[in-house]
């Protein structure tokens, strides 16, 4: 016979585990909601598909580089290939919102915007899309942080904010 202060203690130890079982998931999607609005974490959008071959014949990556679309709102075109971006260094002024369109000539590149919320993949075939807002003067590191071949490491840019 189980006694009633044993049963008890097993009720208790039950408790220990399924509260924390509960309380964890909900810790973590709790930190998912709060950072994707409250920081304002975003994944970049997949705005389209375009065939590699046809960088050169299609708008905006037919003429790389930067665009102003409205005072202080511009667009940045830029194709990433085997070991360098085109354009690889934009200039504006502070306060500027920036659009950054890529897309990849061979494979899959990397896009980081190091001090900013610019972070994405730039795979052939696709369009990836990230909007930021450039407040502090400086000068701001683009790499690319996808492995990509031999010269991976020299694949570089920079946002230059006046
Ligand atoms: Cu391009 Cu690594």
């Amino acid at each position: 016979m189980i006694k009633n202060d044993e049963k008890f203690i097993g009720y208790i130890f039950e408790v220990a585990w399924i509260l924390p079982s509960v309380a964890i998931p909900v810790a973590v999607i709790t930190a998912v909601v709060l950072t994707a609005f409250a920081v304002g974490i975003r994944v970049p959008d997949v705005v389209g598909r375009i065939e590699p071959k046809a960088i050169a014949v299609t708008a905006p990556f037919d003429q790389p580089g930067l665009r102003e679309l409205a005072p202080g709102k511009y667009e940045a075109a830029i194709v990433a290939q085997v070991f360098l971006f085109t354009p690889n260094e934009i200039e504006i002024p502070a306060g500027s919102e920036v659009t950054f369109v890529l897309t990849s000539r061979d494979v899959i590149h990397g896009f980081k915007i190091v001090g900013t919320a610019v972070n994405m993949m730039v795979v052939p075939g696709q369009i990836s899309k990230l909007t930021v807002r450039f407040d502090q003067p400086g000068e701001y590191l683009i790499v690319c942080h996808e492995y990509c071949g031999s010269g991976h490491h020299v694949m570089s840019g920079k946002v230059i904010v006046q």
